[in-house]
């Protein structure tokens, strides 16, 4: 099966390795629907598909020699694997006294963010702090549940909301709308120099997978004869997604009755990412306008966009075009590292933090 890039594990060293404190490594870590990535500071930062899988049986077992599989590599074998996806909308699927499923996922989220940490890196004799980034309008049970998995791998933890780290991260914290446009929803929060409040986010479903759902729809509509999988359109999504106004054709390739036959999606493609706009916008128009009038031009002037569906070509002005009609101006700017925006926040915020600060778990 053909791999996306993005989804991929991957390491890079960055630039400037932060200086920790002696026999400490801080990891920042954004647990996400479709990928987990962690930045820590020894300097390696890590992304994988959140995906966790355990070998069916005895057979499947021997075959790939391993009891626990993670990201891409669970996706491959997921034929051989119960395959677990344990997070929803970055909150824990499950709740400690649920039933036999539930503490399947609270397994595969356990053993997700040991792998995370694991892949970080950290050496024998280091203790590790973390900060989890957790959706901001994540319940206090989904809260508890990810500090409680949290025991079992680091030795301190703070839980922060996801954009409060995207924002921090940016040196970002007054008069700012982060949008973090993921898999399962698109957040929109509103800063203002405090911590966000319930009536500082919008949560929106049409996000990545609702782009997924949208380009099935059209490719379905349009060429009937086409045969893909789910992956298969992700996967072309991601390579040519794009808002502009003039594109270069998408031209695929896509069995016919076992056929190889080439088609245009050029359309299917443009009007599939194009969806996830309007509602975008409604939802800023809300924050601004429920915003004290004599700083709201200033909001809509601060508009960063984060997350792997920012990613969308031209989607910063694309937005911004929208805003200008509709709103009345707007400027929006696309963080650096989109897939690592939440995951540096969060190592930014570990960084600064004062000692008494961190729940000690051991
Ligand atoms: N180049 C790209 N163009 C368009 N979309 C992309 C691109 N790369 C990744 N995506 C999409 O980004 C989404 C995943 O983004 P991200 O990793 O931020 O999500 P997440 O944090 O796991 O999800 P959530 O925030 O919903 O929990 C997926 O829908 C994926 O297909
Ligand atoms: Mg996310």
């Amino acid at each position: 099966m053909s791999q996306s890039p993005s989804e991929e594990s991957s390491t890079t060293p960055p630039a400037t390795p932060v200086s920790p404190s002696a026999g400490v490594l801080y990891v920042g870590i954004d647990l996400g629907t479709s990928r987990t990535s962690v930045a820590a500071s020894n300097g390696v930062r890590v992304t994988l598909a959140s995906y966790v899988g355990y070998p069916k049986d005895v057979v499947s077992k021997k075959l790939l020699q391993r009891d626990v599989l993670y990201g891409d590599d669970a996706i491959e074998h997921r034929l051989s694997l119960d395959l677990y996806r344990p997070l929803e909308h970055g909150v824990l699927k499950a709740s400690e006294e649920g039933s036999a499923e539930d503490a399947g996922n609270l397994r595969a989220a356990r053993d997700l963010l040991i792998e995370a940490i694991h892949r970080a890196r950290p050496r024998k004799d280091e203790l590790v702090y973390a900060v989890i980034g957790a959706p901001a309008q994540a319940s206090i049970t989904s809260k508890n549940a990810i500090v409680g998995i949290a025991r079992d791998c680091v030795d301190s933890v703070m839980l922060c909301s996801e954009p409060f780290a995207v924002a921090y991260g940016q040196d970002m914290l007054d008069d700012v709308l982060v949008i973090d446009i993921g898999a399962g929803t698109v957040d929109l929060c509103r800063m203002h120099g405090t911590m966000p409040e319930d009536t500082d986010q919008i949560t929106l479903e049409t996000a990545g997978d609702f782009v997924d759902g949208k380009l099935a729809e059209l490719v379905r509509e349009n060429h009937p004869g086409a045969q893909f999988s789910d992956r298969m359109l992700k996967d072309i999504k991601e390579r040519h997604s794009s808002v502009a106004e003039v594109m270069q054709p998408v031209l695929v390739t896509l069995p016919v009755a076992g056929k190889p036959t080439e088609f245009d999606m050029t359309a299917e493609i443009q009007a599939a990412s194009r969806a996830i706009v309007p509602p975008i916008v409604d939802g800023l128009g809300k924050l601004v306008g429920s915003f004290d009038p004599e700083f709201q031009e200033r909001l809509k002037g601060r508009v960063l966009l984060a997350g792997g569906g920012s990613q969308i070509k031209g989607l910063d002005l694309a937005i911004e075009r929208e805003m200008v009609e509709r709103l009345g101006g707007g400027k929006v700017s696309r963080i650096e590292e989109p897939l690592y925006g939440g995951a540096n926040g969060a190592l930014k915020i570990a960084h600064d933090m004062p000692e008494e600060f961190w729940e000690k778990l051991k």
